[in-house]
């Protein structure tokens, strides 16, 4: 049941499907004002200023973050909204969606609406997008074969190298903002930006939209915007998902990998290996859900790393972060699929901040 679905909303899915193969095959963008157009490969420049270079990799030489990522307000929120939410569309809390539905019901009955739309508005958020581009991110089948190092690679660079493209068949391009001769980002008449396939964002973030932008070369608010759609599938699920997947982790884990996730829990000390560390945020970029969610069905005492695993992940990933005959318990038959997805989450949000 490793490929158990996790889809709770079809929200604009075919919409985003049709458009993203019309953009990968056709060389079609569909985004209004956001064309994406395909170059040929010889013709295109390097993606960036090569300051991805200077950035700490990991084993599998994908980029980790330094600091924590946050998915925040002020953080992976508004670096979604001001840099992605244009193609990939609106992406409410399972909070707001609940407000919001009642809050339009009510309006009819003069209620004050703006209560709610007020600071959806100010950031941006009201009218929802629908997406025109992209996966679901409602949906986890679009990441549980990615590290979030290979994301990274892929939003930065916009081009992931075929190595790094883990599995196999996985798509290895993503538009971004085309540079000028003088650096800066061109437009369209309309003054949005104009896009193109295989280009980064590393060099061309924005704090809001049309607004100024972050430092070029600065890896944070690409991490704050992947873990902002990485976590979608927790805040979009439901009010209390994310209290679900703390108390799957706080009853279950938390007595050997702590409560913060650093593997000091209280039996911790008399165990070796010792308890995996999460806030380890090198390990965890190079770590994909999918192999997360093996690991924790199977625990220490698998005799073999299933193919289909070992293709998630580099070999350097694997030799380095998983010990056979540890004393990891096995959890599959002890929590339900959906226990062990919500075990995945929980150890996967102490790589990062949540909104
Ligand atoms: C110009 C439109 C556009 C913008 C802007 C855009 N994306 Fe995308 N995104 C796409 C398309 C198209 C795909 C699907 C790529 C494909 O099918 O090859 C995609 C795919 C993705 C994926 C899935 C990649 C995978 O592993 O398969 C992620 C994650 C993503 N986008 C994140 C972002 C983030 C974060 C931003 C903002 C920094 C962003 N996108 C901005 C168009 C866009
Ligand atoms: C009895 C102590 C113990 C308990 C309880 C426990 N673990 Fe572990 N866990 C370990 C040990 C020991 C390892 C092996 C570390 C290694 O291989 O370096 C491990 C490894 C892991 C790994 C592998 C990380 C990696 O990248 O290789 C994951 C994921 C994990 N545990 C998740 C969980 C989850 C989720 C729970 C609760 C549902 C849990 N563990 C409960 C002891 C425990």
């Amino acid at each position: 049941m490793l490929r158990t679905r996790f889809t709770f909303t079809s929200r604009g899915v075919l919409l985003a499907a049709a458009c993203a193969s019309l953009a990968g095959l056709l060389a079609v963008g569909c985004a209004d004002g956001l064309a994406v157009k395909q170059q040929p490969a010889a013709e295109r420049p390097k993606a960036t200023s090569g300051a991805i270079s200077s950035l700490e990799r990991g084993s599998d030489s994908t980029a980790y973050p330094l600091n924590l990522p946050s998915t925040d307000k002020l953080r992976g929120r508004a670096a979604y909204t001001a840099n992605c939410q244009g193609c990939h569309g609106t992406y409410y809390t399972a909070a707001e969606k609940a407000d919001l539905a009642k809050d339009l019901a009510l309006a009819e009955g003069h209620v004050d609406k703006n209560k709610v739309v007020g600071p959806l508005k100010e950031e941006g958020r009201y009218p929802a997008l629908a997406p025109k581009n992209g996966p679901d991110f409602y949906d986890r089948d679009w990441r549980f074969q990615r590290t979030p190092g290979q994301v990274f690679q892929l939003l930065a660079e916009g081009s992931a190298p075929e190595k790094l493209g883990l599995p196999k068949g996985k798509r290895l391009q993503h538009p971004g903002p085309v540079p000028g001769p003088d650096g800066k980002p061109l437009r369209n008449a309309d003054g949005s930006l104009r896009m193109e396939m295989g280009r980064g964002w590393l060099d061309f973030m924005e704090i809001s939209r049309g607004g100024v932008k972050y430092a070029p070369g600065d890896p944070v608010p690409v991490w704050d915007a992947l873990f902002y759609v990485w976590s979608r599938s927790i805040a979009g699920h439901s009010v209390t998902r994310f209290k679900e997947v703390w108390d799957v982790y706080g009853q279950n884990c938390n007595v050997c990998h702590g409560t913060i996730g650093k593997g000091d829990g209280p039996a911790a000390r008399t165990i070796y290996p010792q308890p995996f560390n999460f806030t380890n945020r090198k390990a965890m970029a190079e770590t994909t859900d999918e192999f997360l969610f093996w690991r924790i069905s199977e625990g220490g005492q698998f005799t073999k790393i299933p193919e289909s695993i070992q293709q998630t992940m580099t070999p350097q990933a694997l030799s380095l972060y998983v010990h056979q005959w540890s004393a990891m318990p096995a959890w599959r038959g002890v929590l339900s699929d959906d226990q062990r997805w919500m075990a995945v989450d929980g150890v996967r949000s102490k790589s990062y901040d949540h909104e």
